[in-house]
């Protein structure tokens, strides 16, 4: 799976122009998830680019409550009306800008299974964390709390994103055991919960810096499902290479 988070880049015009030129460059047959979550007002025009060219398209965020006086806001079923598949909950943008707290994401999880909507879940431990050897620990408390509660059910619809905050947009991708060590983790963590019928086949991308250069490499570990890309989804030759890179 190869899933673009654009962020709050490109104008609708702009976005269009790279959809077409992602369109034009897939590989066919096209055999794996390719996911587009561009901002909330290119949602529809991207969608009827892509038509049925097997692109899916998501959202970076929703709101927490399901319709109200909450000025600027999103809900979930005007997400699902306009045909969004997945939606971004969790990005450690959202938790660090938007101070958005594990209760918080756990919400949201909730509400975009319920809509029927599929989860892109991040987690990922800061560069401090990491340098004192708390990270797996950090992480796994970020799935119990925002993941662990659901049912088998529900809980194995989840696509999960590894994206280490040192690695978000620096240009510092982790290397590929690194990757591999903590998507191990994250998995085994899985059974534990829910045993090896969901946790064999939970998808869990990764994060952080990816490029056509250092995408082979990480797609290529064992327990490394495809990639959550920033930076180099902006770009069409570099996105179609990752896409190769996470569908070869
Ligand atoms: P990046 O962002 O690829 O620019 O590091 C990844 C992300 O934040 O999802």
């Amino acid at each position: 799976m190869a899933a673009a988070n654009w962020k709050m880049n490109l104008t609708v015009t702009e976005g269009l122009v790279l959809v077409k030129e992602i369109k034009a460059g897939l590989p066919s047959p096209l055999d794996c998830d390719v996911v587009i979550a561009p901002p909330f007002t290119h949602l529809v025009p991207v969608m009827d680019i892509a038509g049925n060219s097997g692109i899916q398209v998501g959202a970076q965020n929703c709101f927490h409550e399901k319709s109200g006086a909450f000025t600027g806001e999103v809900s979930i079923s005007m997400l699902a009306e306009m045909g969004a598949r997945y939606v971004i909950v969790g990005h450690s943008e959202r938790r660090q800008i938007f101070g958005e707290t594990d209760a918080l994401v756990r919400t949201k999880v909730n509400m975009i299974l319920e809509a029927g909507l599929i989860p892109i879940f991040c987690c990922g431990e800061s560069l401090e964390i990491r340098t004192s050897g708390k990270h797996t620990g950090f992480v796994q408390s970020q799935l119990l709390e925002g993941l662990f509660h659901l049912p088998a059910e529900l809980f194995s619809k989840v696509i999960i994103a590894y994206e280490p905050i040192w690695a978000i947009g620096t240009g510092v991708t982790a290397t590929p055991e690194q990757a591999q060590e903590m998507h191990a983790f994250i998995r085994q963590a899985i059974v534990e919960h829910y045993g090896h019928d969901v946790g064999d086949y939970s998808r869990i991308l990764y994060g952080g810096s990816i490029k056509a250069e250092n995408a082979r490499m990480l797609f290529s570990q064992r327990d490394v499902d495809g990639g959550l890309v920033g930076g180099a989804s902006l770009q069409g030759p570099g996105f179609l290479a990752i896409i190769a890179a996470a569908c070869g």
